[in-house]
């Protein structure tokens, strides 16, 4: 039998980007998935729709920054699905600008739905997630491994991820629970990704012509198989691993590339 079998999975923003293509993945796995979102709908996709009308999976509506819809978010998983193994954290938001102009509003609304909505989140779920013996997954980036000009907001809301896990990873031991993150790289952009620029407008994210974007499908794959083999970090690709050893080894000549990188 499949691992995903049966598992009942919560994906925080589920409805595009990298988490619809996770959820999609866990539901060919025969996975049974709260597919949650906040703004965006349920999309009109054939094997969500089905899903969702055999019972293998459920929408469910909260914006993660009100603790308040947090908390029955994790009331409508548990009455729907009598509990929950694996929380994947994927819902998260960006913000563009330089530390000077942007507001302290915006910065917030980062560090809260990146950070302190997540830990909410994680709060509610424990009691399930350790009654399954089950999974907790961060899903940090490389803007964690070094403070980024102009995305500081994002920054350290992701960089606040590394301490959690390493930390809850001990902490939950005892209890059977696997808590797992992933410094992920560039992944191909949805057409509809937006970021906050420094007054927390909306701002479309153009396609990345970065060469060394992976598919969110390759993205999703990987995590999945971190949070089956119970693997505690791990990089999205090589960009990571070598940004995290350059950190390590020769963090001027890091320091040096993010420089000229700014002043482009
Ligand atoms: N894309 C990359 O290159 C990259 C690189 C490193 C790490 N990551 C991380 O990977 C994750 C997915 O990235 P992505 O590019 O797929 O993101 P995305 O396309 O920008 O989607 C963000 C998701 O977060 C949800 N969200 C935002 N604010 C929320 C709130 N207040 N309450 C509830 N949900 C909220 C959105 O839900 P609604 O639309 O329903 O509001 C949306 O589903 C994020 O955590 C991101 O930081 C991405």
């Amino acid at each position: 039998m499949g691992y995903w079998k049966g598992k009942r999975v919560l994906v925080t923003g589920a409805c595009r980007g990298l988490g619809l293509v996770l959820t999609r993945q866990l539901l060919a796995q025969e996975a049974r998935v709260v597919i949650h979102s906040n703004l965006t709908p349920l999309p009109n996709d054939e094997l969500l729709l089905k899903a969702i009308e055999n019972g293998q999976a459920i929408h469910i509506r909260a914006d993660l920054c009100s603790v308040d819809e947090t908390l029955q978010l994790m009331a409508a998983v548990d009455e729907h699905f009598d509990g929950l193994d694996v929380l994947i954290h994927n819902a998260g938001i960006s913000a563009h600008g330089s530390f000077m102009e942007t507001t302290s509003a915006t910065f917030r609304q980062v560090i809260d739905t990146n950070l302190s909505g997540l830990v909410a989140l994680t709060k509610a779920a424990l009691p399930s997630v350790i009654k399954a013996q089950g999974s907790l997954f961060f899903i940090s980036s490389l803007a964690a491994i070094y403070g980024v000009p102009n995305y500081l907001s994002y920054s350290i809301s992701k960089a606040a991820l590394v301490p959690l896990q390493e930390g809850l990873e001990l902490e939950l031991k005892p209890y059977g629970v696997h808590v797992g993150l992933v410094y992920l790289g560039f992944v191909e952009n949805d057409q509809v990704k937006y970021a906050l620029n420094t007054v927390g407008d909306k701002i479309p994210v153009p396609q990345r012509k970065i060469r060394t974007k992976i598919s969110k499908d390759r993205a999703a794959t990987k995590i999945l198989w971190a949070i089956e083999k119970r693997k505690r970090k791990i990089f999205g690709d090589f960009s990571g691993s070598l940004m995290w050893l350059l950190k390590m080894l020769l963090p001027a000549t890091l320091r040096m590339a993010l420089n000229r990188n700014q002043k482009r």
